[in-house]
């Protein structure tokens, strides 16, 4: 049981006053009975709320999945940089939500917003192994001793020691791999490029365990993730 408003401000309706105004104003009904009160406690789920005649479908946890485009920084906010939560539309911004790890301004490609700690805690904890795919552009070849060094667990920087990465060859000519990682050290591909000599000129990440980004979004688009792929098993080894 919760109260009324902040029920109403939980779900992005407004802020807790414009939503105090909302119901003052008899803009509220509760399973069609206008509704004045903010402080009325009741079940979300158990009743139907709407506002000026329009539904809320209540939902306690979002989960969008964002195409992230380059030059915004995967942080809550940021006086500086646009961040991945301004860019979001009006209908997906509420209080509280938060990127699921981060990118670095320049990567793009699939970043979870969410405002739900577990499912964040699930997917960032390296000990959960949730590996997450990129597409790396470098600006030369891997040997296929990189590769080995790499494959085995490299230490970057002298002393940071990275588990095991894995490693595909997408496109040789153009020096394009594929690298999987259940880490997210930081810059951690581009320090992994490093240590075997390599700078990456272009860095997306096209998956988290088995959730892929839906290429149907263009850069900055964002959608919800279905029920389906809210429930994917997210760790595959
Ligand atoms: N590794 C990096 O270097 N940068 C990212 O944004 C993600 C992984």
């Amino acid at each position: 049981m919760e109260r009324l408003d902040k029920i109403l401000a939980s779900q992005g309706v407004g802020t807790r006053s414009e939503v105090r105004r909302l119901i003052r104003t008899g803009c509220v009904t509760v399973d069609g009975v206008i509704v004045r009160a903010a402080d009325d406690k009741l079940d979300p789920t158990a009743h139907h709320i709407a506002v000026n005649g329009k539904s809320v479908r209540y939902k306690k946890y979002l989960y969008i999945m964002m195409n992230k485009p380059d030059g915004v920084v995967s942080a809550s906010n940021d006086s500086h940089v646009k961040t991945v939560i301004d860019i979001l539309p009006d209908d997906l911004r509420r209080k509280g939500l938060f990127p699921v790890g981060r990118l670095d301004k320049d990567t793009t490609g699939l970043l979870v917003i969410t405002d739900d700690g577990a499912f964040a805690h699930a997917v960032t904890s390296p000990g959960k192994k949730v590996f997450k795919t990129y597409r790396v552009t470098l600006d030369g070849a891997l040997t296929a001793e990189n590769i080995a060094r790499l494959c085995e667990g490299i230490t970057i920087d002298g002393n940071e020691l990275c588990l095991p990465a894995q490693v595909g060859i997408l496109n040789e000519e153009h020096f394009i791999y594929e690298m999987r990682i259940c880490e997210g050290k930081y810059h951690q591909i581009k320090r992994m490029a490093q240590a075997v000599g390599r700078n990456v000129t272009a860095l997306r990440r096209t998956a988290v365990g088995s959730l892929t980004l839906d290429p149907s979004l263009g850069a900055g688009e964002v959608r919800e993730l279905t029920d389906q792929e809210r429930l994917l098993p997210l760790s595959d080894g």
